[in-house]
């Protein structure tokens, strides 16, 4: 569905991504999970056709991007990462504005606005400016503005960033859902844990490289799924195992405090980065 094939991005001096390989299926769910400065906005906002690659090309749907510019626009929707809606509108009116600059008819702007703000629970706010609204409800209406047009492709970058946790869960049933509707959805977070949720496949962005990509359950797996942390002379260490057992009977050759626990995706992240720069 997206194919992604030598990606390159340079600022001046600075190769915000460096030849960025990836193919992303129809349905699939996939996250770009990375720290802050590894180039996920870069490679999203190339995506989303707001800026062009240095080299190496972006294939949506079958289309490429540099040779069908019009027909990708219609096939992608795009959620950035910074708020982009006109507050001084009401919600419906910027809907509205999206609708008509993809062409929508009438009707069938009405019909989709409707379905669109009750979907993302806004309806009672239909008509109030935009300006008025907290950081979550302008987070959905900006993925229901994505919508509008039906994308095929939907694009987010950090999606829920600086949502508190209550409305951070409801943001993730909601792109759950859009994903067991059979869209194709690639977002980027800094966040673990939502990377582990609601991802098929992850990649590690680390300095402009893809530095790992599997589902979840193998990262985890690839590294050991059990984490040992050994607190000593006022230092961290973690090693990482296949079984609790195996942990355990480390765990009785330590002094120290020692704290045994399954692994998650942030300890994958550590592992590889530390690797990484140390190689
Ligand atoms: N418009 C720009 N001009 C110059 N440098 C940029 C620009 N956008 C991003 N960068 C640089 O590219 C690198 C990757 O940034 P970005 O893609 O925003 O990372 P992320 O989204 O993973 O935090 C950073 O070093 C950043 O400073
Ligand atoms: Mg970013």
């Amino acid at each position: 569905m997206l194919i992604i094939e030598d990606l390159e991005k340079t600022y001046g001096k600075v190769r915000a991504v460096k030849g960025l390989n990836l193919a992303i299926a129809q349905g699939e769910f996939f996250g770009l999970l990375g720290p802050n400065g590894a180039g996920k906005s870069t490679t999203v906002r190339m995506l989303s056709t707001l800026t062009p690659p240095t080299s190496g090309s972006v294939s949506i749907a079958g289309k490429r991007m540099d040779r069908n510019l019009t027909e990708i626009k219609r096939t992608i929707g795009v959620v950035p990462q910074h708020n982009n809606l006109d507050g001084e509108m009401s919600a419906w009116e910027n809907l509205e504005l999206h609708g008509r600059l993809f062409g929508l008819g009438k009707e069938e702007r009405r019909g989709r606005i409707q379905e669109l703000l009750i979907f993302t629970e806004l309806e009672e706010r239909a008509h109030d400016l935009v300006r008025t609204f907290s950081g979550g409800m302008k987070r959905k209406l900006m993925i229901a503005r994505a919508l509008m047009h039906r994308p095929a492709v939907l694009l987010l970058d950090e999606p829920t960033v600086g949502l508190d946790p209550a409305v951070r869960r409801k943001m993730w049933d909601l792109l759950k859902t859009l994903k067991a509707e059979g869209l194709t959805v690639l977002l980027t977070t800094h966040y673990i844990e939502e990377a582990e949720i609601l991802c098929d496949r992850v990649g590690l962005m680390h300095e402009g490289r893809l530095i790992e990509l599997d589902t979840p359950r193998n990262l985890i797996a690839k590294s050991g799924t059990i984490v040992l942390e050994h607190f000593t002379q006022g230092v961290t260490t973690s090693e990482f195992f296949a079984t609790r057992e195996e942990a355990l009977s480390r765990a009785a050759s330590l002094e120290g405090s020692v704290n045994i626990r399954p692994a998650n995706l942030e300890d994958v992240f550590i592992q590889l980065t530390n690797r990484r720069v140390s190689e």
